[in-house]
């Protein structure tokens, strides 16, 4: 057990709930009542990267098209993004889920992945800044309609994210986008997608839970 917790952490392991972060002598994990969760992509059990709809729809980008994945969670998409050896910039806002996610990455052969980088904080400062991406995927929190079959990797995101301003990002983003001819790809729910985002250009299959909505401008 690690006995100085990160500062950006100490807010989140006092909390009044049973969910605690600890630190197993290497790394970060979650430990509820009835599991523990960490972050590990190897773990991740993807069907073969061909025949994954991501693989179909990203081989259409241009290798060196720089993605930005806005709103990058515990890092699951961002991790097969940068597997189809796209450049990757990686930004999440919340410290706990950076923090899982991070050292995840960091556990990853950097040979395999040199184009991958990842920034804490809010994805609209960061493009308002610094950065230039190509692609904006931005994959905002769904409603949850079948709480007792969600994932533990689910449940995390949902556990810290309560509080999401997506129609702000939205807002932003497709504004972004628009005024600087940026191709933006937003991740929807096959049923209940969001009555408040445009209408996009493309609907693409996902899987049979989720779209990919893409909007070229
Ligand atoms: C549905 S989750 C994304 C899950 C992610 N695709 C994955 O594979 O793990 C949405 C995430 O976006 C983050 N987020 C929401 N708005 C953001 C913003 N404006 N800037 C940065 N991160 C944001 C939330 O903290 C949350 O972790």
């Amino acid at each position: 057990m690690s006995l100085v917790p990160p500062h950006h952490l100490r807010p989140y392991m006092t909390e009044n709930t049973d969910w605690q972060i600890i630190f197993d002598g290497s790394r970060h994990l979650i430990q509820t009542p009835h599991w523990s969760f960490k972050v590990d992509f190897d773990e991740f059990n993807f069907i073969s990267i061909k025949q994954n709809p991501f693989f179909r729809f990203f081989k259409v980008c241009k290798k060196k098209h720089l993605i930005c994945d806005v709103t990058a969670g515990l890092g699951r998409d961002s991790y097969l993004l940068s597997q189809l050896g796209y450049s990757l910039i990686s930004i999440e806002r919340h410290p706990v889920l950076m923090t899982l996610f991070a050292e995840a990455r960091a556990r990853c052969d950097n040979n395999l992945f040199p184009d991958w980088h990842l920034l804490f904080g809010n994805c609209e400062d960061f493009l308002q800044s610094n950065i230039a991406p190509d692609t904006i995927y931005f994959d905002p929190m769904f409603e949850n309609r079948k709480k007792a079959m969600t994932q533990k990797y689910t449940q995390v995101i949902r556990h810290y994210c309560q509080d999401s301003s997506d129609n702000a990002t939205y807002e932003f983003l497709y504004a972004y986008c628009k005024d600087n001819k940026k191709r933006l790809i937003i991740k929807q729910p096959t049923t209940g997608a969001s009555k408040t985002f445009s209408k996009p250009h493309q609907i693409i299959t996902l899987s049979r839970m989720s779209n990919l909505w893409l909007y070229q401008f």
